[in-house]
């Protein structure tokens, strides 16, 4: 079922950015919620249907073009604004931009929705314990034993957001289930 509804949604999806329609697809949540994971997964499936699609993702673009930035409010504002800057770039030239950093910051994320005309926000919303207890890079553990100061969801805030086209609940759903709101919600922005 979950793969007859992609079928129909990709059809649609492909003529859309045949036409040269692009869309900043920005996904935020916290450290180890799944947001890479999901984008990852979205932008394979674009790419098998040759949509043009980039991917920004928050750990890579921190070894480049945000290279020596740390974690302080203001940091992670410049970050975010250059991640935004560069999709707002990409998704008017018809590229699905996909970007996945924490973006804690709900000021930073609503502006860059009013620069960008296609402006698309999936919460990858998993509750703190479970990010904690998956901690897949082991920073969670550092954090509560003081060894990272300023993380996010520990001793720094993450702002929900209040009104994101799409919610994944990463802890109830599975990638596939995630993956399929995402393109169904894609259509609908894009359309
Ligand atoms: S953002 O806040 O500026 O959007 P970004 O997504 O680029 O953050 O980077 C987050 C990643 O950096 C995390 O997934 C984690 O691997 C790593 N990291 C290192 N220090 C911190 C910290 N203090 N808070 C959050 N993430 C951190």
């Amino acid at each position: 079922m979950v793969h007859l509804l992609l079928l129909l949604y990709f059809t649609q999806l492909r003529t859309a950015i045949m036409q040269h329609q692009g869309v900043t697809l920005w996904f935020t949540g916290l450290s180890g919620s799944g947001k890479t994971t999901i984008a990852k997964a979205v932008e394979r499936e674009l790419r098998i249907r040759h949509c043009k699609v980039e991917m920004l993702d928050g750990d890579i673009v921190r070894t480049n073009l945000s290279k020596g930035l740390g974690f302080s409010k203001k940091d992670r504002d410049i970050n975010v604004r250059r991640i935004g800057f560069v999709a707002n770039l990409l998704s008017r030239n018809g590229v699905v931009a996909i970007t996945a950093a924490i973006s804690p910051y709900r000021t930073i994320r609503d502006e860059i929705r009013q620069m960008t005309e296609n402006f698309m926000e999936v919460y990858v919303n998993a509750p703190l314990d479970i990010c904690e207890a998956r901690d897949v890079k082991g920073l969670y553990a550092l954090a509560r034993a003081g060894e990272i100061k300023n993380f996010t969801g520990i001793d720094d805030p993450y702002e929900e957001p209040l009104n994101p086209e799409v919610v994944c609940y990463t802890d109830q759903e599975s990638i596939e289930e995630s993956v399929a709101k995402v393109i169904a919600e894609l259509w609908c922005v894009i359309s």
